[in-house]
């Protein structure tokens, strides 16, 4: 579905990263991914790295993920076929010599890179190298992973509700902010290129008893600092300090599925709580994000228009202003979307 306005521009994202599994999920099986409206089939290589390629078997169309990978070839469910690492098959088994494959027999394979415990899969040269987060390669910090979180929307309306400051009162009273303080704190965003930077200091909401994830009982009046980093199109780094040595990272990517549907990674690692049960963090992960899931497959339109004049936009909304300016002037966004309709 694409209706007049300014939308996200799938095709301009096609030569951007983006995460399509959990690591710790890929193994030397196929699996199934959507990216951008491109079904993917994934696994991993027998030296362990990611294999990301079409999952269209150029034959009669079968999905590669039903078939098995044997070595660094993976052969399909229906007649056989059998595809190396780069896409170009190299077996029909049906020919009296196997070997004499036509030229056109290939199928696209695509760029694939596994960090910071995800697999990163980009359709076309990536424009930017992936964030630096180097917390999350500091075999010191403890990592927890949580989601993946399906959403019936676009992944900008998932990214922008993971930096909305203005809904933690009222969406998660006690758990990320606290009704009797709804003012969101001043703030200033700054745009370089494709990397939006912008930081919060606001009251602390209590650890609860149910989910005792924040490490913020050590630093007097209770005060959270958020430093975030917001990289095009999806991904999110923030920082969370209390004023002392502790710290988290908050890392989050949201896959665009397709027009209208994405899944969010989540990936946590902290330097304290080092021996508590990634369960604790998991549930409190599971928790927000539901809390969080109705509310933004309610709105309309279900993708992040981004015309300015579309919402009514106040001064504390100034994330969500930056975001839009920067996917356009980015070629992200654009007035005539191309986007594959996969729903
Ligand atoms: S459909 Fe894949 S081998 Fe025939
Ligand atoms: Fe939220």
């Amino acid at each position: 579905m694409t209706s007049p306005g300014v939308y996200a521009d799938l095709a301009a994202q096609r030569a951007c990263w983006h995460p399509v599994a959990f690591a710790a999920a890929l193994g030397t099986e196929p699996r199934h991914a959507d990216l951008l409206g491109e079904p993917l089939v994934l696994w991993r290589g027998p030296d362990g790295s990611p294999r990301v390629m079409s999952d269209l078997c150029v034959h009669r169309g079968t999905a590669l993920s039903l078939g098995r990978v044997t070595g660094d070839e993976i052969r399909c469910a229906y007649h056989g076929w059998r595809y190396n690492a780069d896409g170009r098959c190299v077996a029909i088994p049906q020919l009296e010599d196997p070997s004499r494959v036509p030229a056109k027999a290939r199928v696209a394979a695509f760029r694939a890179q596994e960090r910071y415990g995800l697999i990163w899969a980009a359709l076309e040269e990536p424009r930017w190298p992936l964030p630096e987060v180097p917390e999350l390669q500091n075999g010191d910090w403890a990592m927890v992973t949580a989601g993946p979180y399906t959403w019936e929307c676009d992944a900008a309306r998932q990214v922008e509700n993971f930096t909305d400051f203005g809904h933690f009162p009222w969406v998660h009273p006690g758990l990320l902010g606290d009704p009797s303080r709804p003012v969101v704190p001043r703030h200033e965003v700054r745009t370089e290129g494709h990397v939006l930077h912008y930081s919060i200091v606001r009251p602390e909401a209590e650890n609860s008893d149910d989910f005792p994830v924040f490490g913020n009982e050590q630093a007097g009046p209770p005060e959270r600092r958020s430093r975030y980093e917001l990289h095009l199109p999806y991904t999110i780094a923030l920082r969370v300090g209390w004023g002392a040595e502790k710290g988290m990272v908050y890392f989050f990517a949201a896959q665009p599925i397709g027009v209208d549907r994405c899944s969010g990674y989540v990936v946590i690692g902290r330097n304290y709580n080092l021996d508590q049960d990634d369960e604790v963090i998991q549930n409190f992960e599971d928790t927000i994000f539901g809390q969080d899931q109705v509310v933004v497959e309610s709105q309309r339109p279900d993708r992040v228009p981004f015309d300015l004049a579309a919402e009514l936009h106040l001064k504390f909304d100034a994330v969500a202003v930056a975001y839009r300016k920067a996917m356009r002037t980015e070629g992200l966004a654009a007035d005539a979307p191309v986007g594959i309709d996969v729903s």
